[in-house]
């Protein structure tokens, strides 16, 4: 994160207070000013994900090829991957369907100095096109996303890397049987007390976001993965129920 983006970033109070009836989730203004804040004290080992990334990009990226950051927010993927990218003739294509994350995501972009350029799409990522692309991050999108379009986005992807290309796919994950679910569930609800939210705030957040955010099972992920083409798929990064996959289409 740069010294602009540091000094402007909100602490998320947006669940502080009693609301009443707990309006559903949506990524308007609100959560934009308090995003940094609401994502690293909400997802364990954000920042770990958010600098394998970049680590990935320098491996995986080819010359003359496409980057893409589906859901991108304010841009943390894409500007950990454009430092490591040292290959010529690369674009990163970041997408999102929120109008004001992309308006500072803009803004966050033109503070960072690259020769690679970054072209901010507002569109659904079930709508766009995916060509020549060597890596493609998906960090905490596709639990927002139908579930009966998640196996057509990730057939679309496959499709669209080229041969050694490279996904990486971060989510909240659903556990099996039910109590092991309500286990990881309250270790992270006490990852989130631990960052400074009250009970309130958890309790609110939750039901903000129950039917608008829809966790699969690590084998979910896993099966249709593989059922997509990528033969090696695997976590590579779990902490209670929040992981980071990867998976390589064969070269
Ligand atoms: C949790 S945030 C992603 C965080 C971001 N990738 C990061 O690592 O900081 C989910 C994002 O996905 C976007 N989103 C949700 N559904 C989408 C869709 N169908 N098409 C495009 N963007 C979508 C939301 O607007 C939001 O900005």
């Amino acid at each position: 994160m740069n010294d602009e983006s540091k000094s402007t970033v909100k602490r998320d109070d947006l669940f502080a207070s009693p609301l009443g009836n707990v309006p559903r989730f949506v990524f308007d203004r609100a959560v934009v000013d308090v995003f940094p804040d609401m994502i690293q004290r909400s997802v364990p080992g954000y920042q770990t994900i958010i600098n394998l990334c970049g680590e990935l990009a320098a491996r995986f990226v080819q010359p003359d090829s496409n980057c893409y950051d589906l859901g991108c927010s304010l841009g943390a993927s894409s500007l950990a991957i454009r430092q490591q990218i040292d290959q010529p003739g690369v674009s990163i294509i970041a997408v999102d369907n929120s109008a004001a994350m992309l308006e500072r995501c803009q803004s966050l972009l033109d503070n960072q100095s690259s020769k690679t350029p970054v072209q901010l799409l507002e569109a659904d990522i079930c709508d766009i096109e995916i060509s020549n692309a060597s890596l493609v991050v998906m960090n905490f999108t596709l639990q927002f996303i139908p579930l009966d379009k998640r196996q057509a986005l990730l057939e679309k992807i496959y499709a669209g890397l080229v041969p050694g290309g490279c996904l990486v796919i971060s989510e909240k994950l659903l556990f099996e049987p039910e109590s092991l679910n309500q286990l990881l569930t309250e270790l992270h609800h006490q990852f989130k007390s631990a960052q400074g939210y009250s009970d309130l705030e958890i309790s609110q957040k939750r039901d903000s976001i129950e039917n608008v955010l829809i966790p699969e099972t690590l084998d979910s992920h896993i099966n249709r993965l593989k059922a997509c083409g990528f033969e090696s798929a695997s976590p590579w990064f779990q902490c209670f129920n929040f992981a980071s996959l990867v998976a390589i289409k064969p070269a």
